[in-house]
């Protein structure tokens, strides 16, 4: 590989489902890891499989699927942790696995409770082991920014003494500031003897808005792999944004001199798809993907731009993608077309989920004249996303109005069984919900609820999201999309509960 290469990391999938709010089933993750190999990223870290049944078994389907990239799982330093990954990823063309433990002072005395001698033979033994396994180990020291730069430099030279071939620097709560990560990095790079022999890694996250800076800084300064997830998702603030530190290096070539293997005209398309399937939306004003980056409002800006693109525009839409992404379909586009637009938008769907997918298409395409991407996103969205249907919805029927009490009679399948309530609240949603409740009988709050034109004008269809808070506190998602906005609120309510019902 040449020197100037950058190898991207993309942990959209783990540090990025991280996000407050984010959920993603096993299948959406797996049309996510499709959409990233598209898109040319080296590696995708596909979750932490020891952390739960479903992460598992996500790392395990995006392993299968996945043939040319990467694919890595977090670990650990424990065995548990380190076998459960290698469990994970045994169907993998190209498997890695990543082990982390912390290595500054805070988290090794009031988190781990461990002396920084046992943390660097935890470390050490990790990588071995992991290394048993695959050939491909990545170690990270969490919250290495804040480490003892004598200790870190320590850990990096043990770990790759070790064999691990990525040595991952995370400046785990955002807290660098650029030149002095520049710095951190130049002083690994310098005076850790073999730090040849490995890729110096960085994982910036964004609490002061810094994650894309600190990484540019560092790869200035040595680093040859940068951890990013596509629309800045992560923790708290996120992670670096995939998009930024793409397009920083091929918009500054000039300056910046490095290459990377994404194909950047399918960042828009990437980015539409995450935002869609995570549920969440990128902000207007974000750099590269949002809504307004290529908008011009003002005035002397649209004449400048009519004169010469160059004035006012630093790259084209055309550069991530951003093309003819208006297409629209009817009921005549056809099954084959439907696939390909579908294709187009960066989902890949089974025979099976295609069928269903296109039925609802017929479906919706008979009560609008016209269907937009956005309609078939969610359409896709609502068919993918949803889970076993334990309850389904048969019927319902509502009443409302200005000078009306608003009530609701819901006919549900519960199972094998048939059953109807009616309720009346406080509007139709709220009367819906009621008589829903009345039929499954669960103790749960509504938390939020948001609702979502998907397109323009009065026959758009609607997407609900919300949150459904279950007795222990914990927070299920559920989605609907319709062009009636009483069905999609219905459709959500459904599918929170069935998520209850099947802990997903
Ligand atoms: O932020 C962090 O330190 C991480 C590690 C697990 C790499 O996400
Ligand atoms: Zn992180």
């Amino acid at each position: 590989m040449k020197n100037n290469r950058i190898i991207v990391f993309d942990t959209t999938l783990r540090d990025g489902e991280q996000s407050p709010g984010a959920s993603l089933n096993i299948k959406e993750k797996v049309q996510i890891a499709l959409q990233l190999e598209r898109l040319g990223v080296d590696i995708i870290e596909a979750g932490f499989p020891v952390s739960s049944p479903v992460q598992f078994d996500s790392v395990e389907a995006c392993s299968a699927e996945v043939r040319d990239t990467i694919v890595c799982g977090l670990a650990r330093t424990l065995e548990k942790d380190i076998t459960s990954a290698y469990n994970a990823l045994k169907g993998a063309a190209h498997a890695r696995i990543h082990t982390f433990i912390a290595t500054s002072r805070v988290h090794m005395e009031h988190k781990l409770h461990k002396k920084p001698e046992e943390v660097l033979k935890l470390a050490v033994e990790a990588v071995r082991l992991a290394k048993s396994y695959v050939d491909d180990v990545e170690f990270s020291g969490e919250d290495a920014f804040r480490s003892d730069p004598g200790f870190l430099k320590e850990v990096v030279a043990a770990t790759i003494e070790a064999g691990a071939g990525t040595i991952n620097i995370p400046d785990t709560v955002g807290y660098a500031i650029p030149n002095e990560f520049g710095a951190f990095i130049r002083d690994i790079m310098e005076n850790v003897p073999n730090v040849n022999d490995a890729v110096i890694s960085v994982h910036c996250h964004n609490d002061l808005g810094l994650a894309v800076s600190n990484s540019l800084m560092a790869i200035q300064n040595g680093a040859r792999q940068v951890e990013v997830a596509v629309n800045g998702l992560g923790e708290r603030a996120g992670n670096a944004s995939l998009e930024e530190i793409v397009m920083a290096v091929n918009v500054r070539k000039d300056f910046l001199n490095y290459e990377t293997g994404i194909n950047t005209k399918e960042i828009y398309r990437t980015s539409q798809l995450v935002s869609n399937l995570s549920g969440i939306r990128v902000q207007p004003n974000k750099a590269i993907v949002g809504a307004n980056a290529f908008a011009h409002e003002s005035g002397i800006h649209v004449d400048g731009l009519l004169k010469m693109r160059s004035t006012y525009e630093i790259m084209t839409p055309e550069s991530i993608g951003l093309i003819d992404m208006k297409i629209v379909m009817g009921r005549h586009s056809g099954k084959h077309g439907f696939k390909q637009r579908l294709k187009d938008l960066g989902y890949t769907l089974s025979d099976s989920d295609l069928d269903v997918a296109f039925e609802r298409f017929l479906d919706v395409a008979d009560k609008k004249k016209e269907v937009f991407d956005e309609d078939l996103a969610a359409i896709v969205e609502d068919e993918i996303h949803s889970v076993p249907e334990f309850y389904k919805l048969d019927y319902f029927h509502i009443s409302s109005g200005s000078s009306t009490i608003p009530t609701s009679t819901v006919r549900m399948k519960v199972g094998n069984e048939v059953k109807q309530e009616s309720a009346w609240g406080d509007g139709p949603v709220d009367a819906t919900y009621r008589a829903i409740n009345a039929i499954v009988d669960i103790p749960i709050t509504l938390g939020e609820y948001s609702l979502r034109a998907v397109t323009e004008g009065t026959e758009a269809m609607g997407e609900v999201s919300l949150k459904i808070i279950i007795n222990d506190g914990i927070v299920i998602t559920g989605r609907g999309a319709s062009t009636d906005i009483l069905e999609a609120s219905a459709k959500a309510y459904v599918d929170g509960l069935n998520k209850i019902k099947f802990k997903m």
